[in-house]
């Protein structure tokens, strides 16, 4: 075989080589490295044109086109190859990184607030709206403002009514009965929110304001009771006005205005004559039943009437106990439970599930 020949099949079997060696590679950079072997400065076609000297000069040309061509094919090839391979790539890139926008969403479960909390926000909204001040008391009161300055003095009957909660002092605690302290004033948690009437009238005293007072005191209170109805811890909303001249006829328009509105409806209210030692008249307040509309039914126990709360005319004592003078102004305030409200409203028959905390009463109470 003579040189160009040989060189020729050489350079076609080195052709058929490069080609199977393209299409076997499986990425990119497997296809860089077979560019370098076999069209780099040192690579296999560089081997075969060093042959190129051992012909004659006419036959140099004729293999130089050769060389070309194979250089060509190759280059093709090999270009070809990296763009098929990158858009594989690409392909299974997309694929790892690939988001499904139609899987659904990761919800978050949110709380809500406490069917309670929402009651008194909306009650004390309804109080704002007319007027009233916010005021708020400590849930950890003394006698005085929890009774005596209420016109319930020691002996009084309603004081062991009010099933208190007494603090033991820590250091009353670990000193014999004779050595306690007599000034030592005991402490408890308190009963209702009245105490806050006496609070904030003396907070105005001090501060030299003259009636009108309206003020609006939601919060906590605690009595030692526990049942269907009743619950050791409870909210109520405290609400009072004091001015001159000031009548049954304000607080029965100031309580049928608050009802329905947050009983979005008319209802009926009754004044029924009651007692309580920090009021003068009292009368307990009874809405129509809300389940019945006045017909009688189980809830109301075939009376038609609901009893809420409690109210009355400021007993001249109480006005007195913190500097306001009775002969010059008078006031009403009442007394709401807040649970009642928000179960008579929301239809719920169990006081305990307030405070039960499970999740599917407070889910499908929730605000
Ligand atoms: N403090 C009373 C109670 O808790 C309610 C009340 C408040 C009654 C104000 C009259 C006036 O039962």
């Amino acid at each position: 075989m003579s040189e160009i020949d040989a060189l020729n099949q050489q350079l076609s079997v080195l052709q058929q080589e490069a080609l199977t060696a393209f299409t076997a590679a499986t990425d990119v950079a497997a296809l860089t490295e077979l560019r370098v072997r076999y069209l780099g400065k040192k690579g296999s076609l560089t081997e075969v044109l060093k042959g190129v000297g051992k012909l004659a000069p006419e036959e140099r040309p004729v293999i130089g086109q050769s060389v070309n061509i194979v250089k060509q094919v190759l280059g093709n090839a090999l270009r070809e190859a990296e763009i098929a391979l990158q858009e594989v790539e690409t392909q299974q890139r997309i694929e790892a990184e690939r988001i499904d926008v139609t899987l659904s969403g990761r919800s978050r479960t949110r709380g809500s607030k406490h069917p309670v909390q929402t009651g008194l926000d909306e009650m004390t909204a309804i109080f704002t709206q007319m007027g009233f001040d916010i005021a708020e008391g400590p849930e950890i009161e003394d006698e005085f403002h929890n009774f005596d300055a209420l016109n319930i003095p020691p002996e009084h009957p309603a004081r062991a009514m009010h099933d208190t909660f007494f603090l033991k002092d820590d250091e009353d605690a670990n000193v014999a009965e004779s050595e306690a302290k007599p000034e030592a004033k005991p402490m408890l948690l308190r009963t209702h929110t009245s105490p806050v009437q006496i609070r904030a009238m003396q907070h105005f005293m001090e501060e030299r304001v003259e009636p009108p007072f309206s003020v609006v005191a939601p919060g906590r209170v605690y009595r030692c009771d526990y049942d269907v109805t009743h619950s050791p811890m409870f909210h109520q909303v405290e609400v009072f006005k004091v001015d001159h001249d000031v009548s049954l006829a304000h607080l029965k328009g100031v309580l049928k205005h608050f009802l329905s509105t947050y009983f979005e409806k008319d209802l009926p209210i009754r004044l029924r004559p009651h007692y309580f030692p920090f009021t003068e008249p009292s009368a307990e307040v009874d809405i129509g039943c809300v389940f019945c509309s006045g017909k009688g039914c189980r809830i109301c126990k075939g009376s038609g009437w609901i009893e809420i709360l409690g109210s009355g005319m400021i007993h001249p004592n109480v006005l007195n106990s913190t500097g306001i003078d009775s002969e010059k102004f008078s006031g009403f305030a009442f007394g709401l439970g807040v649970e009642r409200l928000v179960m008579l409203k929301q239809g719920i028959p169990d006081l305990r599930l307030f405070f039960e905390n499970d999740v599917r009463f407070l889910r499908r109470m929730g605000s």
